[in-house]
């Protein structure tokens, strides 16, 4: 047992000598698993009525035969060609009405009877065939869900997926407030999938119906969702065991991953981060990631090895930035460490995207080497760290419906977007150190000393009265503007802003002002003065103590941040988009209450994760994201996993540039 090394393997796209040297390089590498058959449908249904598995079944037997684990994908995440001339319903139609001929990928009209009825055939069939396999570790449907079609098969789904929600039209009418411009629908047939040609006035985010916008999102999350099922059910005619997932993409908003989570058996993500300045973003995509499942390691499905290839510039993973990333995976709960790609492909899309093997099959290169040093070190550390948990005493609460209610709301500003205040909030939390799960609304509080909520647009079911009794028991609660707006609906609560959580802040919010970008206000907090821009809450103490408060304009002196006393905690309410300063001020004040500053709170892209593996070791993962070496005191002393050296008490520790040490804490205490 170790952490699986390897990724995304397409050897159909080549012929067979190359295979050899495949598995020589690697054999090389410490490649031990191998993601194969991804985008494969044409190959094994070649046409209606033939199914062919022969090249399928070559690779299978090959990798098994070099002893490599295989997660053997369903292919279904890209459609035939003859299947779209035979049955043009399987394409999709875009948001502008579009109905889309043959081409690309993730082309699938997720409502397509079509489509579902062939895509779980090919589940069914591979299953029979591999199921049972003994390389066979795990099952890969379909491919990057996402998109969406506004098609008359989903629009069909959406008037059955609606009856099944609202049970009557009179309370779909309540819900989607359709009283307001005329809407009263009569007849479920008068409901139309909301795009550019009906309910959409701009894009897809200018709606005139929230209500009706937020639940085609839901609808088309779940409808795609149903594929999943689909090939999960057929594949569990015949392999009763074998874990099934399906590739995730961390913050993506077009899918609700926290309604998809219970159906996977463990969660993967592909890490493609937007840039290479973005550390705390990919913590928070993990962290994001295992939190769907509770906090059960999970898979790194993809990350390349050096470049991607479909942004418009695609820069060089530096040296050990790899190395460093794939720990940082592992550090947050991956128990596999997977690219995208393990040889490049000659043509189209990707065949300058970065890959184990490049073109020319050189072992010589940096990419290959780090690869390889990677995969030696991988297999030297083996078992260690794999089931590890995070103990986590901070929750970030990440949510959905609040990120589309916010997002696609007319007022107060476009300009707020969730994951920027999310990511604000989070990178605080995340430069002081502290150990955190991201988690959903729906969350077991009752472990956590620190629930962190920011933007909690939308306030479904007994949260409000679950964030109380984090605070009553002692802990602290921090929330934001534009939080405890809109119930499940997307209707406004009749009552003071933030609605339910009113209590629990001590506030009401009266007045809100939108400015752009270009305005600031700043706010004296903490005897600083930090700035704020875009959105402040006018905010009226009911209770709560004003700590901080707006420096000008018409409402200069009033609260623009406050900390109310509720049981034996606090609830923190922050009624204005502070700087990263001030949002920083607010977090550490909150972590040293609870003494939740991780180790090196004060050294910049520093980064600490501890994971507690199931015979009860602590590991401290120490992650430097900076270019430079640094040197650090020791903290918890310990024995490093990668090199075996001690990190003695008193003693200091020095990290090469991007580089890493795993401690294992000695002692019962420690972070
Ligand atoms: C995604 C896909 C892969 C490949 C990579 C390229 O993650 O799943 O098939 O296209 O992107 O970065
Ligand atoms: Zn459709």
């Amino acid at each position: 047992m170790k952490i699986l090394y390897g990724g995304d393997y397409n050897p159909e796209q080549w012929p067979d000598e190359v295979w050899e040297q495949d598995h020589r390089r690697f054999g090389e590498a410490h490649i031990d698993t191998l993601t194969v058959g991804v985008f494969t449908w044409a190959l094994t249904q070649p046409a209606p009525d033939v199914y062919d598995f022969t090249v399928l079944d070559r690779i299978v037997a090959r990798a098994a035969a070099e002893g490599r684990r295989i997660c053997l994908a369903t292919g279904t995440g890209a459609h035939p060609a003859w299947l779209a001339r035979a049955h043009p319903e399987v394409t999709r139609t875009d948001f502008e009405g579009r109905k889309h001929r043959y081409g690309q990928r993730h082309n699938s009209c997720p409502s397509s009877p079509v489509f579902r009825r062939l895509s779980s055939e090919m589940a069914r069939r591979l299953a029979r065939r591999y199921g049972g396999h003994p390389a066979v570790i795990a099952w890969h449907v379909g491919n990057e869900y996402g998109g969406s079609c506004y098609c008359p098969l989903c629009t069909e789904g959406f008037r059955a997926w609606l009856r099944a929600r609202y049970g009557s039209l009179r309370a779909l009418n309540d819900a989607w407030y359709t009283t307001f411009w005329s809407h009263t629908f009569s007849d479920w047939d008068e409901i139309e999938a909301p795009s550019a040609l009906t309910e959409h006035w701009r894009g897809p985010d200018h709606t005139a119906f929230q209500g009706i916008t937020l639940d085609y999102l839901r609808f088309m999350s779940d409808a795609m969702l149903a594929n999943f099922s689909d090939e999960k059910a057929a594949i569990r005619e015949s392999d009763p065991g074998t874990p099934v997932t399906t590739n995730f993409m961390g913050l993506y908003r077009p899918i609700d991953y926290h309604r998809w989570a219970s159906d996977l058996d463990f969660v993967s993500w592909d890490n493609y981060p937007p840039d290479d300045r973005s550390p705390a973003r990919m913590a928070l995509a993990h962290d994001l990631m295992r939190g769907l499942k509770g906090g059960r390691p999970f898979w790194l499905m993809e990350q390349t090895p050096s470049v991607t290839a479909c942004r418009d510039v695609n820069p060089l993973k530096r040296p050990g930035v790899m190395r460093l990333w794939s720990w940082q995976a592992i550090a947050h709960g991956a128990d596999a460490v997977l690219f995208f790609q393990m040889r490049a492909g000659r043509g189209a899309s990707e065949k300058y995207h970065g890959a184990v093997i490049g073109h020319s099959g050189r072992a010589d290169t940096r990419v290959f080497r780090e690869v390889a040093a990677l995969g030696a070190e991988l297999s030297r550390v083996g078992p260690a760290t794999l089931g590890g948990r995070t103990p986590a005493r901070v929750a970030l609460l990440f949510d959905w419906d609040s990120w589309w209610a916010l997002e696609i709301s007319d007022g107060p500003s476009r300009l707020v977007r969730y994951l920027d205040v999310v990511t604000a909030y989070h990178r605080a939390l995340w430069d002081a150190g502290a150990g955190l799960d991201v988690v959903p609304v729906t969350a077991d509080l009752s472990g956590y000393d620190v629930v962190v909520a920011p933007v909690l647009h939308m306030v479904k079911g007994d949260l409000a009265a679950r964030l109380e009794a984090v605070a009553a028991r002692g802990g602290s609660v921090v929330t934001t503007f534009l939080s405890g707006r809109v119930d499940e609906d997307d209707n406004a609560f009749l009552a003071d802003v933030p609605g339910p959580l009113a209590r629990l802040m001590g506030v009401r919010v009266d007045e809100c002002d939108a400015r752009d970008g270009t305005y600031l206000n700043p706010v004296a907090l903490g005897g600083e003065t930090v700035e704020a821009r875009l959105l402040f809450e006018l905010v009226v103490p009911d209770g709560a103590t004003v700590v901080g408060t707006y420096c000008s304009d018409f409402y200069a002196g009033t609260a623009a941040v406050t900390r109310n006393d509720f049981g034996a905690g606090h609830g923190w309410y922050v009624g204005a988009a502070l700087d990263a300063a001030g949002v920083a001020w607010v977090v550490r004040q909150v972590l040293d209450r609870h003494e939740l500053l991780g180790p090196y709170p004060d050294v910049p892209d520093v980064e600490t994760a501890v994971r507690v593996t199931p015979d009860g070791s602590r590991l401290l993962f120490v992650l430097n994201h900076r270019p430079d070496a640094v040197t650090l005191p020791v903290v918890h002393p310990g024995t490093d996993l990668l090199t075996g050296d001690p990190a003695e008490p008193g003693g200091r520790m020095t990290l090469a540039p991007h580089g890493v040490l795993v401690i294992r804490v000695s002692g019962s205490g420690g972070p």
